[in-house]
């Protein structure tokens, strides 16, 4: 289905939703709908998935912030989390490339399994894991290098070109991956924090791409972008999404529905509905993301 025939481009008014949740927010409806634990409504499984993620619970301290959630996520999908601020997408997006290790009070329990290894097996390698899965942050934050430092990074780390022209090559083709070749090509020796914050998240992009990742993650990637670096940064998912996994964490409905095939829709740690994402949208099973989506709570 092409999702932009059925995207709610405003939050749908009451009156228009068919079902009985009708209810302003104070009402007893969607504050109080219940998340049973561990129980996702949807299609929170797939064969032969890139990542398993079984029971997975993330502690700070004390506090609780995901919940015993259970998911899959398949080869080539892009797959979207969404809910409330708050509600644990970036502590479980973490959780992916162990992000969270270098969170002092944070405990991940659970299993996660990327392509049957044990993401949080004791002899993991991290690094390793970091370059099978790449992340790319809310707000672009290239090294104060140059444009070309910046994408020749982590294949000089990981020893991928055994001499300049090789290392050329893959930063020609990670910025061209990028959609930035042709405005780096001739200041790829300038300073990459001179661009336009569009063009610097394209090259955190190309950065994360260059070592060849099999997943990418993406943290709100395009919330401090304009409409139109937004665009441009859509379009490159879309285009990404036909060789990696890609998982994106955005607070955009319209957004997730541009980009994504699957939805995932957290609430208080609660993994509570997954499902395409134009059913998510147009027909959610569950009441909490029914009221999140017609925009009775964010
Ligand atoms: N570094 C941290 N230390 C303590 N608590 C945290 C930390 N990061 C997030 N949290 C808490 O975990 C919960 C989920 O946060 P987060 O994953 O950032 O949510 P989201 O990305 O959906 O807005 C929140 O209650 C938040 O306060
Ligand atoms: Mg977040």
């Amino acid at each position: 289905m092409n999702m932009n025939d059925t995207l709610i481009s405003e939050p749908l008014e009451p009156q228009e939703m068919s079902t009985p949740v009708n209810r302003p927010v104070e009402d007893a409806g969607a504050q109080s709908a219940k998340v049973e634990e561990g129980k996702t409504v949807g299609k929170p499984f797939a064969d032969d998935p890139k990542f398993k993620l079984r029971n997975v619970e993330v502690f700070y301290g004390q506090e609780r912030a995901i919940k015993n959630v259970s998911l899959d996520i398949g080869r080539n999908e892009v797959i979207a989390f969404i809910g409330p601020s708050g509600c644990g997408k970036s502590t479980f997006l973490r959780c992916l490339n162990r992000m969270n290790d270098s969170i002092d009070i944070c405990r991940v329990k659970g299993q996660l399994m990327l392509d049957d290894e044990d993401i949080y097996h004791s002899k993991k390698d991290v690094v390793e894991l970091r370059a099978r899965v790449g992340m790319v942050f809310q707000k672009p934050n290239p090294f104060p290098k140059s444009i070309y430092d910046n994408v020749a990074y982590g294949p000089r780390i990981h020893g991928l070109a055994n001499r300049k022209s090789e290392l050329d090559d893959i930063v020609e083709d990670s910025l061209r991956k990028a959609g930035l070749w042709n405005e780096a090509k001739d200041r790829l020796h300038s300073i990459a924090t001179g661009m336009s914050g569009g063009q610097q998240q394209r090259l955190c992009i190309a950065r994360a791409i260059a070592v060849s990742p099999e997943v990418v993650l993406m943290d709100e990637p395009c919330s401090a972008l304009d409409p139109i670096a937004t665009a441009k940064v859509e379009e490159l998912i879309s285009e990404l999404s036909e060789s990696y996994t890609i998982i994106i964490v955005t607070h955009s409905m319209q957004q997730a529905a541009r980009v994504s095939s699957r939805t995932a829709y957290f609430h208080l740690g609660h993994l509570v509905e997954v499902n395409e994402t134009s059913k998510v949208f147009t027909s959610p099973e569950h009441e909490l993301t029914e009221s999140y989506i017609t925009g009775r709570f964010g």
